[in-house]
């Protein structure tokens, strides 16, 4: 294998720097994860990869950003086939700090609020979620600054690569970066699905036969809202929930139309005239012991 696992930011700091000098590179991009990587973590580091230069990944699982305890615990950590994988897509650098490493003081006292961004969807029924996942974030985003200049001697590039799929927390992201001006670039990537259309989250393994099948009730509904947006038909967004919830095993949380932005519901857009511009649907169920959200882009 030619990728290098450090655990240590001050490891990172050094082989970023050394990367970069004999790649005679311009820009370094990161990936930050919790492991457990399928295809969709992929898709983001083989964007970083065919954009940059030096790539890191991390792999972190946050305690941060966890409810229960049980959850945290519970949470696969698979080290050996995520290196295999991340190496397969070329990336150079992966990280896998301690929680020591990451919080030495224990717990942090002081923390990105993600505000009231960060309040509603998923941040509604996950509780300090966001702020944790953010906290986390800006640290990584710190860790992951490139080590040394660029070939040139200018300022390296920096971009940080982060899933569609969870497109709250690419929109608290991208506004953390903005308010806080944050010397990186946010690029998002699309959500990578399994040919059934299911997109692919490491909870899916949680998901019995039966529930799996059920779980495409989610997709296929976002779909027909897709396919309604583009042939320029009124959303009719009732109809859709009414689809979902024909699905005894899906128990639907909240399924609407948002600005990407603001996530504030676009609700006028959503009946009888033809939608307009552009939107968000968002959805989130419980398929038996999983809580899945999926997404897609509206646009007409
Ligand atoms: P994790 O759930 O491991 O996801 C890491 C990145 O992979 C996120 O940006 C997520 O949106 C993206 N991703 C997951 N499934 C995807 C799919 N099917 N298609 C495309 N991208 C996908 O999200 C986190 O970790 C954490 O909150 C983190 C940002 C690392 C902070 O701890």
């Amino acid at each position: 294998m030619a990728i290098k696992l450090v655990t240590t930011a001050a490891e990172l700091r050094i082989e970023s720097a050394r990367l970069l000098a004999e790649k005679r590179g311009s820009s370094q991009g990161l990936v930050p994860t919790m492991g457990a990587l399928h295809t969709g973590h992929a898709a983001l580091a083989r964007t970083a990869v065919e954009q940059n230069d030096v790539v890191v990944a991390s792999i972190f699982v946050n305690p941060l950003q966890f409810g229960e305890a049980a959850d945290l615990e519970r949470y696969p950590r698979t080290l050996d086939a995520d290196m295999a994988l991340l190496d397969a897509e070329g990336v150079d650098l992966v990280f896998a700090p301690s929680v020591d490493e990451v919080y030495p003081g224990g717990e942090p006292l002081v923390r990105v609020t993600s505000g009231p961004l960060g309040e509603k969807w998923e941040g509604a029924s996950r509780p300090g979620h966001f702020d944790g996942a953010l906290t986390v974030v800006a640290k990584l985003l710190h860790y992951g600054l490139p080590g040394g200049p660029a070939a040139d001697g200018g300022a390296a590039a920096y971009r940080a690569y982060f899933g569609q799929k969870d497109a709250q927390q690419l929109a608290l992201v991208k506004r953390m970066v903005a308010d806080l001006s944050f010397p990186v670039d946010i690029v998002a990537v699309p959500t990578v699905r399994n040919d059934e259309g299911l997109a692919l989250s490491s909870r899916n393994r949680f998901l019995s036969e039966e529930e799996r099948e059920a779980a495409l009730v989610l997709s296929r509904a976002l779909r027909l809202l897709e396919s309604r947006a583009l042939a320029n038909e009124p959303l009719e967004l009732d109809s859709a929930v009414a689809l979902v919830e024909s699905q005894p095993l899906v128990k639907l949380d909240y399924f609407d139309v948002v600005d990407p932005r603001t996530l504030e519901p676009l609700a006028e857009n959503c009946k009888e005239t033809p939608f307009r511009g552009e939107g968000l649907a968002i959805i989130a169920a419980k398929v038996g012991p999983v809580r899945l959200i999926d997404n897609v882009p509206l646009s007409s």
